[in-house]
């Protein structure tokens, strides 16, 4: 066992520490409080190869491991979790399902575009009726000679505003439960394609949150990935690796917390010495340090199976729930730590704290994590 990190690994994390101190910090309170998209940014994520960074290079991609794509993702979240969300959804569920399912027209067509973050990608499951019961689709696309006419809402996109391609889970055949849905590329500007109402929410705010409405677009059929039939699969393994990138993303949030914490708890006095000279206080960053030690090997390890070819499905599931729930515990206890200035945006805690608790949330609830792993324990 070997615990490290690799030359070229140690980069991406310089690399992406920096970025995140240069490009991101400055205005991510303006962009949290004005819930606004970090465009520019994202595009210099692109530029720098986050986008798209376990691609293959064919495909304009940076052909890395998945360890070097948490690394990324927990450095990037420390600072602004908005625009992390925006790659993880990106890199986990939109180019991974391409590069591994899609045709190679497809991949020429979409991939490397996306790949190098020119475009960005939507990833729509979720229905206003269809969360964690992902079989429930209700949007439906039917087939009229050589074409889908793809009809439906989506709920809960991220990126929805911000991506010009998006994966549709939709079902072809309801007689057939699962095995009849299939998943499909639309293009932003289609006939009949509208992006729909902005969320207004708790946290990650400066992500795209939309509704996608869809009435009679016309999906060319070579625009199916798979066979007809094969979305919900395809859902299922896309969601497998995403949820290490939504774990990396929680270990960020807490280990951004936990960071500013450490730091102000040296800085600020109270009867007569720095707080962190308090047991109360050494007491909370211990637990703290703990817990995202914990973490950060669950996510490792799922990235790790993952680069190994092995099942990762379980491992992932578990990251993501242990991750997300030590987001929640530690940006709380970041704030009690911070006292009063915890509680206004200056000191930046708030904003993790409130970002924090989607991770428990997207990419399937704790209650869905818990449903995947009891299934590993119990077959
Ligand atoms: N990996 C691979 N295959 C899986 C799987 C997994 N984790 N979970 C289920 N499957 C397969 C099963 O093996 C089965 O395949 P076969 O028919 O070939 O045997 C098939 O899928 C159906 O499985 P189930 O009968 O178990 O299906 P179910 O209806 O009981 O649901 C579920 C299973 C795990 C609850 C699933 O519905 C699920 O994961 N729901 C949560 C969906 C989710 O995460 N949504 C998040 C939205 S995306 C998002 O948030 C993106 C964003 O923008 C940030």
């Amino acid at each position: 066992m070997n615990f490290q990190l690799t030359e070229e690994q140690l980069a991406v994390q310089e690399a992406a520490r920096d970025f995140a101190q240069t490009e991101l910090l400055p205005g991510v309170i303006e962009r949290d409080t004005e819930a606004r998209f970090p465009t520019e940014q994202i595009q210099k994520m692109g530029a720098l190869g986050f986008m798209g960074m376990m691609v293959d290079p064919a495909y304009g991609g940076g052909g890395m491991d998945t360890i070097s794509y948490v690394i990324a993702m927990e450095e990037l979240s420390k600072i602004d979790a908005s625009a992390s969300v925006s790659m993880s959804v990106n890199n986990s569920l939109v180019c991974w399902g391409l590069e591994k399912y899609g045709s190679e027209e497809q991949k020429q067509k979409y991939l490397s575009k996306l790949a190098t973050g020119e475009l960005i990608g939507a990833f729509c499951l979720s229905e206003p009726e269809a969360g964690s019961d992902a079989t429930s689709q209700q949007t439906t696309a039917t087939l009229e000679g050589d074409y889908y006419l793809l009809n439906g809402t989506k709920n809960w996109i991220t990126n929805g505003s911000s991506a010009s391609i998006y994966l549709v889970i939709a079902q072809t055949d309801a007689s057939k439960g699962h095995k009849g849905i299939s998943v499909f590329i639309v293009e932003k500007g289609w006939e009949g394609f509208i992006v729909g109402k902005k969320e207004d929410k708790l946290g990650i705010r400066g992500s795209d949150t939309h509704s996608l409405l869809f009435t009679d677009v016309k999906v060319p059929v070579q625009n199916r990935i798979g066979a007809e039939g094969f979305g919900f699969t395809f859902a299922m393994e896309t969601l497998n690796g995403g949820r290490i990138g939504i774990a990396a993303q929680a270990l960020g949030i807490a280990s951004g917390a936990y960071e500013l914490a450490l730091a102000y708890s040296k800085e600020r006095k109270a009867f007569g010495k720095p707080i962190s000279q308090h047991q109360a206080i050494q007491f909370k960053l211990a637990d703290m340090a703990t817990q995202i030690e914990a973490a950060r090997l669950l996510v490792f390890k799922a990235a790790w199976l993952k680069d190994e070819g092995k099942d990762y499905a379980h491992a992932s599931a578990m990251a993501k729930l242990y991750a997300s729930e030590v987001a929640m515990n530690v940006t709380v206890e970041a704030v009690q730590v911070h006292g009063g200035y915890g509680y206004v945006k200056e000191y930046h805690v708030e904003r993790l704290m409130r970002d924090a608790k989607i991770t428990q949330i997207y990419e399937g609830t704790s209650e869905i994590q818990r449903i995947v792993i009891s299934r590993g324990v119990l077959k």
